[in-house]
């Protein structure tokens, strides 16, 4: 694992195998550390400047050889773009793709300045947080499975070990190696989310969902409680007991708890992530292409482990019920059937009309319980649930409604300070008659039109009164490439967002 930590020095007297600076875009003589470099390199970075080769376009990484004029071998010039649309996620993705390259160009001990804390205007503890993150996060892999390099990455076996933030003004260390911190927190949260994502699902089945969730609760000193399939009977989860009954793998109901204001009980919210660990669709069976990707329909509830992880250590002044619902979706001789009526634990009845819309109904019992037994209330739930959310909002954004509208606001909030794009769809009663049933109180799909609001509605059966907001991250739990901090596979989505959303809603 490669660290990110921050010494007081100048960039230019630092012993590195390379020294990353940088330059906005239409800069043409720089400042700061980079300006200190360019002098130390008899004015190398300006020329190449002048002569177009750096242009300072975000992304860029221009790569310089220093012939003894520094103590670093090399150094990488990287663009941050234009200085109107620069902020934190353009620090994370720069960080991201240059550690990257580090790791390419085989780097082991690479020393870099704040990005974006001096001309760029962002607070140095977000400089640096957003660095910590953007490093860890663009560095990630998933190899384990993996004895040796197949070709199908350029840079197998090579590791980036440490990554020095280097700043010359002794009162802004302690902000910076806070950020630092808190990023690389914020990093190794959303990496549990990915890992789990990233595990086929004849490994992380709802057991093993439940012992991760343990062993995070465990290093975390967080109380956990997981139910099985007798508690589920015995509590009428006729919803989530349907959806298990066609699969050989036992079901969960995670419980994870965090107590930060235990005078105050109701001061509190449960995030909710679906846990399907496998979705082949049922009896309403998928196609074949992509199918496996369903190895991934838990990344709501992954989000939710990761995040208590980072709840716990940040310590907000909020109670918070971690609740993952874990189920495999199987078609077999004891499965359930289109058609079927079964009942939640909250006594709605339910026609199943699809087995595929199978997430709703694990969400339904779950919600029904943290608000019925733990008096939840504020429910966030969060769930890859419709195929309609990527058509609506494609691979860049994660669909948000809700009852509350103070509490979706909170979450777009949330999300804009981490990056992880979301966009607000709405929840108008007249959708509503989409999910009407004739032979049961509602039915589990409302048809091809507004899929995502219509799952959304039909969620907002069994929250009723309580404050409520629903992230559909169907489109943006797996990205198909790297770009900055995101690569390939599993994005950890929306874990940071969790966090910082809860540390939000402590402080009013
Ligand atoms: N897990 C899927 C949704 C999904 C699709 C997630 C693509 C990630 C990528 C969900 O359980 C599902 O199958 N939804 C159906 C609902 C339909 C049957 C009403 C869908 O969206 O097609
Ligand atoms: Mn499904
Ligand atoms: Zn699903």
């Amino acid at each position: 694992m490669t660290t990110v930590r921050v010494a007081e020095g100048s960039i230019t007297q630092y012993e590195a195998d390379a020294v990353v600076v940088n330059l906005f875009e239409g800069v043409t003589s720089p400042g700061g550390g980079t300006g200190a470099v360019d002098q130390a390199l008899d004015g190398a970075i300006s020329a190449l400047i002048a002569d177009k080769e750096i242009s300072g376009r975000q992304g860029e990484a221009v790569t310089i050889h220093t012939f003894g004029k520094l103590p670093a071998k090399r150094v990488v010039v990287v663009g941050l773009g234009k200085r109107e649309k620069f902020d934190a996620d353009a620090v994370r993705a720069v960080s991201g793709g240059v550690a990257r390259r580090l790791r390419q160009m085989n780097v082991k001990r690479a020393a870099t300045i704040a990005h974006g804390a001096g001309i760029g205007g962002l607070d140095a503890g977000d400089s640096a947080q957003a660095m910590a993150e953007g490093t860890l996060l663009g560095l990630y892999e998933f190899k384990r499975y993996r004895s040796r390099s197949n070709g199908s990455d350029g840079d197998d076996g090579k590791s980036l070990d440490e990554m020095v933030i280097v700043e010359r003004d002794a009162s802004r260390v302690q902000a910076l190696a806070t950020g630092a911190a808190k990023g690389a927190l914020l990093a190794e949260c959303a990496i549990i989310a990915r890992d789990l994502v990233n595990e086929p699902a004849n490994v992380v089945n709802p057991a093993r969902m439940a012992e991760v969730a343990t062993e995070v609760a465990n290093d975390a000193g967080l109380p956990i409680t997981v139910l099985g399939r007798e508690d589920m009977i015995e509590r009428g989860m006729g919803a989530m007991l349907a959806v298990t009954q066609g699969s050989a793998n036992e079901p969960r109901l995670i419980i994870m708890e965090y107590t930060g204001d235990p005078e105050n009980p109701e001061n509190n919210v449960a995030i909710v992530g679906k846990g399907i660990t496998f979705d082949s669709g049922g009896i309403s069976i998928k196609p074949a292409a992509s199918m496996w990707e369903m190895k991934g329909d838990m990344s709501g509830g992954a989000s939710v482990i990761g995040a208590m992880k980072g709840i716990a250590a940040l310590k907000p002044k909020i109670n918070v019920f971690g609740v993952v619902p874990a189920v495999e979706n199987m078609p077999s001789g004891t499965a359930q059937r289109p058609g079927d009526i079964i009942r939640a634990m909250n006594g709605k009845t339910i026609e199943v009309d699809n087995t595929d819309a199978e997430g709703r109904l694990i969400l339904a019992d779950a919600i029904c319980y943290i608000k019925e037994v733990r008096k939840a209330r504020r429910v966030v739930d969060i769930a890859t649930l419709t195929g309609a959310v990527v058509v609506a909002l494609g691979h860049v954004a994660s669909g948000v409604m809700g009852t509350s509208q103070e509490l979706v606001d909170s979450v777009l909030t949330a999300s804009k300070s981490t990056g992880e794009k979301m966009w607000q769809l709405p929840l108008f009663e007249e959708y509503k008659r989409q999910n009407r049933s004739d032979y049961a109180d509602v039915k589990n799909t409302g048809g091809r039109p507004a899929g995502s609001i219509t799952a959304a509605l039909f969620i907002g059966e069994f929250t009723e009164d309580v404050e409520w907001a629903h992230l559909d991250i169907a489109g943006t739990f797996m990205s198909e490439r790297a770009s900055g901090h995101v690569v390939k596979g599993a994005t950890g989505v929306p874990t940071r967002t969790l966090v910082r959303l809860v540390e939000d809603l402590a402080e009013v």
